[in-house]
């Protein structure tokens, strides 16, 4: 037990600005995520979820403390840093999608491998990812032309593009049915069973019971885990 942390928060706070006001929505969090974990991240709305998953993503920076990936300080670093990082690093699923509306799935996948530079025969490989989450008969849909669950779908394929050891996800299952919230859940496991890490927020009783370590907050700090 105790495997490699893939991810650490060593005390991070985060205050955003209201105006001239700043307000403290993270109050010195430490953790770690095992390496190869599906770990959840849990509390009630507003106490800080999705900013800790940005902050994981490198898509914002905190106001103290170090955040770690994968043994890189990506807290300390530039924006264009971040951003070509994260393109190689993380895989990131969203509560709505944010798939690109004038693109057909498959372009969608083939996007983020073009961002991240992914070598070799990419549109094979994105009909291979589209496969793997049950969709390749559906690959040249536009988002509109596929249901939530769908869209979800193609959003943890987009996710793998570039064959991330992470997979950050906010909400993956908030929109989705059962049957869809199935489906998604045990892509996401999956992913975690062929060694990626894998940390998401939810409100989902049965995603956090799948987890191997639940971290949960409560206004802006760690109460477990
Ligand atoms: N840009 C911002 N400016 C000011 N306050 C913000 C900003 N973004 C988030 N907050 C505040 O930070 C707190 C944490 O927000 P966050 O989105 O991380 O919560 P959450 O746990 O993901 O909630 P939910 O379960 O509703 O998604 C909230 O009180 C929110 O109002
Ligand atoms: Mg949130």
């Amino acid at each position: 037990m105790g495997g490699a942390a893939a991810i650490s928060f060593d005390n991070v706070s985060k205050e955003y600005l209201l105006g001239k006001v700043p307000v403290r929505v993270l109050d010195n969090v430490s953790f770690s995520v095992d390496k190869g974990s599906f770990t959840a991240l849990v509390g009630p709305s507003g106490s800080g979820k999705s900013t800790i998953i940005f902050l994981a993503a490198g898509i914002d920076v905190p106001s103290r403390g170090k955040i770690t990936v994968l043994g890189e300080e990506i807290s300390g670093k530039s924006e264009a840093w971040r951003r070509r990082w994260r393109s190689r690093n993380v895989g990131i699923v969203f509560q709505f999608f944010h798939l690109v509306p004038t693109l057909t799935a498959l372009e969608n996948v083939m996007l983020a491998m073009e961002i991240a530079r992914v070598r070799g025969d990419r549109r094979l490989r994105a009909l291979e990812l589209l496969d793997f989450v049950g969709l390749k008969d559906k690959a040249n849909r536009y988002p509109a032309e596929l249901s939530g669950g769908e869209q979800q779908r193609v959003a943890i394929a987009r996710a793998l593009a570039a064959d991330p050891p992470i997979i950050l996800a906010d909400e993956p299952t908030a929109n989705l049915d059962y049957d869809n919230k199935v489906r998604v859940v045990s892509l996401l496991r999956r992913a975690a069973n062929e060694g990626r890490t894998v940390f998401f927020a939810t409100h989902d009783e049965g995603l956090v019971r799948g987890a191997d370590k639940v971290i949960r907050i409560l206004d802006g700090r760690v109460v477990e885990g």
